[in-house]
């Protein structure tokens, strides 16, 4: 039977990525909006939009991912990371089907050295820290069906991301210098795409209602990530080691924010992919 299942945000890095998996998952009718089509902010339009559409799963896509810009516009980002997902549960509860969140490894500490797991205590730094882990636990709180994603370091062929930016300053300036001591894992959003519409095949069946971790598999520096981005594409451009000191931003980053992937293979079976090959992949597809 086919499952009709609406994508909000949908011209996001990962709405795209969605878009492009659509055709292997012939299961699932997809209906994607974007801020055009349907603005998360507007209650009213949520609520109708389900009504009119009856999707039987939303995926939220859609948030403020300005990290920086966040700082100087606090009420935009709660607007649309935490009030506008408060917006979604409601509107999914009322149309009695599973909400999935996307949300973001901003909201562990980052002053610990060991893998994050989902039930262990927050400690948002930063507006869009604050608001993507207040946005989350509102959606936990109003809807029972609620199933939040937590992932780190995105990028995509699709929009602006850090491996873009860094193709793109490998081609203008002599030398990069990139952070050493922020430690992560990188996520492709296609690999995402894949694990969220995997979850959403599965859900109303397991009902696994909760938060879960997902990135790629490994732990890398900024630096490291930059390096090998550069190697594969055989860019010889330089690039060196700094501190977060030397390289100051509007919104603190957590030194260490990689996540235990645990709960979703034993729950989902679904397992990431190493980081370097997941890399490859998109380097394929960005000229
Ligand atoms: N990017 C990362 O490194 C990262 C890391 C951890 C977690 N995440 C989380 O992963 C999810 C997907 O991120 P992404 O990288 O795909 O983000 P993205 O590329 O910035 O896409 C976000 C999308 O949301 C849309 N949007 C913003 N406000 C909206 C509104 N009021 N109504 C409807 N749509 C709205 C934007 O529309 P416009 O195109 O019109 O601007 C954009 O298309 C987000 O929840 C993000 O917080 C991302």
């Amino acid at each position: 039977m086919i499952k009709t299942i609406l994508v909000t945000g949908a011209n996001g890095q990962l709405g795209n990525e969605i878009r492009v998996l659509a055709a292997h998952f012939p299961t699932l009718k997809i209906l994607f909006a974007s801020r055009n089509e349907l603005d998360i902010t507007d209650f009213d339009s949520v609520k109708k939009f389900l009504l009119d559409n009856e999707p039987k799963v939303l995926i939220n896509c859609a948030a403020y991912t300005a990290v920086d810009k966040a700082e100087a516009e606090p009420d935009l980002a709660k607007l649309i990371n935490t009030t506008a997902t408060g917006y979604l549960a409601d509107a999914c509860k009322l149309a009695a089907i599973p909400f999935i969140h996307i949300s973001t490894d901003f909201v562990y500490d980052g002053n610990k050295t060991l893998p994050h797991v989902e039930n262990e205590n927050a400690n948002p730094i930063g507006v869009y820290a604050k608001t993507k882990w207040d946005g989350e636990q509102l959606a936990l709180q109003k809807h029972t069906k609620t199933i939040v994603v937590r992932t780190s370091w995105v990028y995509s062929s699709f929009g602006n991301n850090f491996v873009k930016t860094m193709l793109r300053l490998a081609r203008e300036k002599p030398e990069l210098k990139v952070v050493n001591d922020q430690t992560g894992s990188p996520t492709y959003a296609r690999d995402l795409a894949d694990a969220l519409l995997k979850i959403t095949l599965l859900c109303e069946t397991m009902k696994p209602w909760g938060v879960y971790n997902f990135s790629n598999d490994g732990t890398i520096t900024w630096f490291e990530f930059a390096k090998q981005i550069l190697m594969t594409r055989e860019i010889p451009t330089p690039v060196y080691p700094i501190t977060t000191e030397q390289f100051p931003t509007p919104a603190r980053r957590p030194a260490y924010s990689v996540m235990s992937k645990e709960k979703m293979a034993k729950t989902f079976g679904i397992t990431p992919k190493p980081w370097k090959l997941s890399l490859e992949e998109c380097l394929k597809l960005i000229p």
